[in-house]
């Protein structure tokens, strides 16, 4: 709503009826709210997950908030009061206080420095009730109190920083717990309205927003029921009911003071905040919608109903608690309905997931969806509008000023805050980050941080530096939002003709037992039409079982195997689907090395290396008239398998691309290289920090490992060398990487006739630890992922388009121009999906990015693969399902069809391709040599 607009309505209407709230407000239907659940689980996936890049109305107000207790300090000095938190921190064996805080009360002009640098146009802070009425009530007046945040308001003024002031944020002035027990007895009502009448008739001339007290769930609940904030009472279950009570009405009272003495001179708008958490069915049935609905009402509903409503308490508590809730007079209900001028709305961590009991779940999942909640909110309470007056997170208490965490929750709240009003229509005025400062946060102490200014408690002046969330958080403001950016649209072009594209069918699975239901027909792959397996009457491809042979070495060769896979591989050829094969693939803990080799000492052993050059030589002079791209090693980049295994492979496949070179490639003209695992790592900070070598060396480290000895120096990458060196001298670690003689080095370099890359997902890192499982420590960087991302159901894979640009970018920049390929390309989906709207999704981003990466960064691409081509080998990754030995479409086959013909410059020509069964059957195909296998597997390249 905006704010002039609002002015002028109360002007307007002052004239007509002498009164205003500033909305036009009315009753929803009971329980409107509930329809949020179905709402958005109609909604399209994965396109409604995605990134909504947009700005936020002109007027939008951006804020931070502190609360007093938290960072003033000066707990005693000039004449303040003891609050309830002064004694709560020091209860029995307590130690931990906010005594000093964050020191604002004498680091006025900090904080004033920080709310410019942030160019927030509102900020939130707390007047301490007792630092103003040391005792409560106003005989005990401090004028120094007063002064203090007369010139709080005055530096904002200054700077041209609206005030929005909270009147209670938990801290009551003890002498009211002491003399009547606080909030507990109803004298506290008269005592608040006293309280906030002098704060509206000192200050209100400048304060527009006001804010009677924060979370009085937290309040009456914890501080009344568990006891877990201040003052810590516990043990009557029904005492938080009663101070709930207590709270309403003094709120109301205090409402009501502005409302007739003040609101015609001072013009602001008056509310509570209140707290919640999102809370998600645990099943679709209506009965859970509604536990849900019961959930948000005891937390939310518990205060947000009588004030929006009608007065009284929602229906599922009443019915629920029945007379452990105190009743209101029809007159009391009168007094407090509407007494709110917009909504005030606080989600973050003081609620969601730590404070909320058990008890108030119903049985539902907690969840953190803010765009729902602000829906909900709307529905509910019949559209009011809604200013967000705390949202954020947490880092842990030793992180600095790169709180990378922090900074992506704030950018979620936000998005989905702008998702609310761009999408959902939801009237939300302005958005509150939390907090300023770092300081104490109660039940919490020191032990987490939510500070946009980072704050040295150990330090003398306590000084305040801003940390990334706080340059995030300026940036975003002032742009006001995410506006759209050219690199986000998706290209409009073609890959050119000769361009291959293919489907990768490369995961092993090593058969251990006779296969029993395995399926021997030949079938039709009808890609052009319904894109079904057809079933090719009468043909048998004979299938093998797996036999254990004692040696790996070529003599031993089967032959009877290798027909099989000269058949098979020519067949695929007759339906016009060209083969790429890979010798070996790298498939994490399973050896993939014939049994006598794995045995004695495995890659480590020369032996196997040499076997390796005669395997592949074998492989070449058998099938290498029907394949004509070669991979030698797939994914052999694992840091798991060790640099000195590394440095073995690195050679084995330079011998077998020599033996390809030399004997084979005049006579069959195919082309070899190896496939590198290459997602892309992004330094958490790109958009507003220049901090790029924790992520550069990961990419070092990983790719750069296997890509510098074959595609650049011949030699491993320097910052490899010196990490690994700079490691080594520190602690215990041995990470020893193995030197290249004169003579491996002339071997490997130059052993490739393209780049090929598997590409799935990206994450960032930096270089501080906040999540330790998360933390690797060889590279000292801490991963993380972006919360807005679109997570996958495969852990830490989000989906992250324009990652596979920068991997191809990237490689382009190192070897400039070199022909790339990407051989895997894909994301897992639940294998029950044949609407598999987010393959669908993935593979048409993935690919627009390739075509950017082609036509406007000049990338030499020549390929693309995408992963999978069926789920009975690649569970969940496949764009085939495989059920009850049935193949069965799923939609993103069609898709990928789609795009081939619009991407590509030429539509499939090939009305069908004949594939064999084995490709249904066994996807991958296991080479033995001599028995146990040499894995071989198999991209599909599809005809142009
Ligand atoms: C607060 O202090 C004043 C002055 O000492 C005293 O008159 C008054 O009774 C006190 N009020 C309460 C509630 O303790
Ligand atoms: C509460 O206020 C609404 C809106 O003004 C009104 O429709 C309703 O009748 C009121 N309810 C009570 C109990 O005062
Ligand atoms: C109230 O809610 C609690 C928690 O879900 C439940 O165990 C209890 O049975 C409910 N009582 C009534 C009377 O509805
Ligand atoms: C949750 O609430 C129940 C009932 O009010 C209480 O018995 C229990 O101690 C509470 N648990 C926590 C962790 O607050
Ligand atoms: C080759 O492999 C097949 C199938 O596994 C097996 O039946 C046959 O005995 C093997 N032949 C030799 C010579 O090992």
């Amino acid at each position: 709503m905006d704010v002039h607009r609002g002015l002028m309505c109360v002007l307007k209407l002052l004239l007509i009826f002498g009164t205003c709230t500033f909305w036009k407000r009315t009753v929803a239907e009971p329980g409107a709210g509930m329809r949020t659940w179905g709402r958005f689980s109609k909604m399209p996936y994965p396109e409604d997950k995605a990134f909504l890049y947009d700005t936020f109305p002109e007027d939008f107000i951006w804020a931070v908030g502190t609360a007093a207790y938290q960072v003033e300090g000066a707990w005693q000095k000039d004449g303040k009061g003891k609050s309830v938190w002064d004694t709560f921190t020091r209860a029995g064996s307590r130690v931990i206080t906010g005594d000093v805080g964050s020191d604002s009360y004498h680091n006025l002009a900090g904080d004033l420095r920080a709310l410019q640098q942030l160019g927030v146009t509102h900020y939130r802070f707390s007047l301490s009730w007792s630092r103003i009425f040391a005792n409560g009530t106003r005989s005990t007046y401090n004028s120094k109190g007063v002064e203090y945040y007369r010139s709080l308001i005055l530096g904002l003024k200054r700077i041209r920083v609206e005030p929005v002031v909270t009147l209670y944020h938990w801290d009551l002035p003890e002498n009211l717990q002491d003399v009547y027990g606080g909030w507990s007895s109803r004298v506290l009502v008269e005592l608040f309205r006293d309280y906030a009448e002098f704060c509206f008739q000192t200050f209100g001339a400048d304060v527009k927003f006001w804010i009677t007290m924060d979370n009085p769930f937290v309040v009456a609940w914890h501080g009344y029921g568990t006891g877990v904030v201040a003052p810590g009472i516990k043990n009557d279950p029904d005492l938080p009911f009663r101070v709930g009570h207590n709270l309403l009405k003094a709120h109301a009272a205090a409402w009501h003071v502005y409302h007739e003495r003040y609101r015609a001179q001072q013009r602001g708008r008056v509310s509570i905040a209140l707290a919640s958490h999102w809370i998600k069915p645990s099943r679709t049935r209506q009965e859970s919608q509604r536990a849900c609905q019961c959930s948000l009402n005891f937390v939310l509903g518990w205060f947000a109903h009588p004030l929006f409503v009608d007065g009284d308490y929602p229906q599922c508590m009443k019915h629920n608690l029945t007379h452990r809730l105190p009743s209101f007079t029809q007159a009391e209900k009168e007094y407090i309905n509407g007494t709110a001028d917009f909504f005030a709305l606080s989600h973050g961590p003081a609620l969601s997931f730590q404070l909320i009991n058990d008890s108030l779940r119903f049985g539902q999942i907690e969840d953190l969806d803010l765009r729902m909640l602000l829906f909900w909110v709307h529905l509910e309470y019949n559209k009011p509008p809604i200013f967000v007056v705390e949202s954020g997170w947490f880092v842990n208490g030793n992180t600095k000023t790169k709180d990378a965490k922090h900074m992506y929750y704030l950018k979620r709240f936000i998005m989905e805050t702008l998702k609310a009003i761009r999408l959902d229509k939801v009237n939300v005025i302005g958005y509150t980050a939390w907090s300023l400062l770092d300081g104490f946060e109660w039940h919490r102490e020191y032990g987490i941080r939510r500070g946009l200014y980072y704050v040295d408690f150990k330090s003398d002046h306590l000084m305040r530096e801003p940390k990334t969330s706080a340059l995030f958080y300026s940036k975003l403001i002032e742009k006001n939002g995410f506006p759209q950016l050219p690199e986000n649209r998706p290209l409009v072009g073609v890959f050119p003709c000769d361009f291959t594209w293919g489907v990768a069918a490369n995961s092993i699975q090593v058969e251990t037992t006779p296969m029993q239901n395995v399926d021997s027909n030949l079938y039709i792959w009808n890609i052009s039409d319904n894109g079904k397996l057809k079933k090719v009457e009468g043909v048998e491809v004979p299938i093998h079982r797996r036999h254990h042979f004692p040696t790996g070495h070529v003599s031993e060769a089967n032959n009877t195997l290798l027909s099989y896979y000269l058949c098979f591989v020519s067949e695929l050829r007759k339906a016009n689907i060209t083969p790429v094969v890979s010798l070996w693939h790298h498939t994490g803990k399973l050896s993939t090395l014939p049994v006598l080799l794995e045995k004695n000492r495995g890659w480590q052993n020369e032996e196997t290396v040499q076997a390796f050059a005669q395997y592949a030589r074998l492989c070449f002079q058998r099938l290498g008239d029907h394949v004509k791209i070669w991979i030698t090693l797939n994914e052999p980049n694992d840091e798991d398998l060790g640099y000195a295994i590394g440095h073995q492979l690195l050679r084995a496949h330079a011998l077998a691309w020599r033996v390809y070179d030399n004997e084979f490639r005049k006579s069959q003209g195919g082309k070899a290289s190896l496939v590198l695992h290459m997602d892309w790592v992004e330094p958490a900070f790109s958009f507003n920090r220049e901090d790029m070598a924790p992520a550069k060396r990961v990419m070092d480290l990983r790719v750069g490992w296997f890509a510098e000895p074959i595609f650049g120096s011949g030699n491993y990458p320097e910052v490899m060398h010196q990490w690994l060196q700079q490691r080594n001298t520190i602690d215990l670690f041995n990470y020893h990487l193995p030197t290249f003689s004169e003579k491996d080095r002339h071997l490997v370099k130059g052993t490739y006739d393209f780049f090929a890359l598997s590409h799935f997902t990206t994450s960032m890192v930096y270089d501080e630890v906040e999540d330790k499982y998360l933390f690797k420590d060889t590279l000292e960087v801490q991963l993380i992922s972006d919360v807005t991302w679109i997570m996958s159901p495969r852990r830490n894979s989000p989906v992250v388009p324009w990652g596979l640009r920068k991997a191809l970018n990237w490689v382009d920049s190192h070897y400039k121009n070199v022909p790339i390929y990407v051989m895997a390309n894909g994301v897992q989906e639940d294998i029950a999906r044949f609407k598999d709207s987010l393959r669908v999704y993935y593979l048409y981003n993935y690919i627009n990015e390739a075509l950017k990466a082609y036509t406007l960064d000049g990338v030499n691409l020549k390929g693309y693969f995408a992963y999978a081509f069926n789920d009975r080998h690649d569970p969940g990754f496949g764009m085939y399902g495989h059920v009850h030995e049935e193949n069965i479409a799923k939609s993103s086959l069609t898709h990928f069809k789609k795009l081939l013909k619009t991407t590509g410059s030429q539509p499939l020509v090939v009305p069908y391709n004949t594939v064999p069964a084995c490709l249904t059957t066994h996807l991958h195909v296991l080479c033995y040599s001599s028995g146990l296998l040499w894995a071989l597997s198999l991209w599909l390249l599809l005809p142009c």
